[in-house]
């Protein structure tokens, strides 16, 4: 079930996807080469819980973190660890924050010292691939509309686009209706609605768009190729005339 959100839950989700933004931006200045993603994990953590709210990956289906932290092959839901980040890793984060009952969700992937040019126009594109999607979306635009514009834009570059995972509103619970995957064709899907909210979030590779889901840890998803991956996501809400994005 779709929720829209009325004026009153899109100011609270305001404020949780404020606090979302200020952590990535705190992750920012602080992530570097010999940390431990644990480490990352901690200053999230930190930010988050300082700001009142609660880092809700923690828990979320037994998630047992709060912050997702993948470098490289890694595409998404990297579990943190002692795994040491290097100097030349890209290093997606991915954190949402809850506050008052609502969520927001957001994902940088940062680059670690002298980061190679096909690396960084990998992390480029896929910061693209958003800007591409939210290009002139509105209330009444195809929702499939987003993910042909993600995919086209991928693929044009060389890049995969991941299937396996997919973007999704957001609310009351980290993760409603309706889906929203990185592919697909134009002018299909619902029309989108003034009010919804919901997670625009390309994962794109350098290589194949398969992956792997790790069965010891239960979470860690990986490119089928080893090749490197990027993530970049955003709370969106959809307006009549255009977008806010909430977490910027
Ligand atoms: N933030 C992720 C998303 O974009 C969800 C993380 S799964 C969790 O949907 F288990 F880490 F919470
Ligand atoms: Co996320
Ligand atoms: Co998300």
């Amino acid at each position: 079930m779709i929720r829209i959100k009325t004026e009153k839950e899109i100011e609270l989700m305001r404020e949780s996807c404020r606090i979302v933004k200020e952590t990535l931006d705190f992750v920012g200045k602080n992530i570097r080469a010999g940390m431990t993603t644990k480490e990352v994990d901690e200053l999230v953590y930190r930010y988050i819980t300082s700001c009142g709210a609660y880092p809700s990956e923690l828990g979320y289906e037994g998630y047992p973190a709060s912050s997702c932290v993948s470098v490289n092959e890694v595409v998404v839901h990297g579990v943190p660890s002692d795994r040491v980040i290097l100097d030349g890793d890209i290093v997606s984060v991915d954190i949402t924050a809850e506050k008052n009952g609502y969520h927001g969700d957001a994902c940088r992937t940062y680059l670690i010292g002298n980061v190679s040019a096909e690396k960084k126009r990998l992390v480029k594109v896929t910061e693209e691939c958003f800007f591409k999607a939210v290009d002139g979306l509105q209330a009444g635009v195809p929702l499939f509309d987003i993910g042909y514009k993600v995919q086209t834009h991928a693929e044009a570059n060389g890049y995969g686009v991941v299937r396996a995972l997919t973007g999704h509103g957001i609310g009351k619970e980290m993760h409603e209706d309706p889906s929203v995957p990185n592919y697909g064709k134009k002018g299909t899907g619902m029309r989108l609605k003034s009010g919804m909210t919901i997670c625009i979030e390309p994962m794109i590779t350098m290589g194949t768009y398969k992956v792997n889901f790790n069965r010891e840890d239960g979470w860690t998803v990986t490119t089928a190729d080893g090749l490197p991956a990027a993530h970049y996501e955003n709370t969106v809400l959809i307006t009549d005339g255009g977008v806010e994005i909430l977490t910027l």
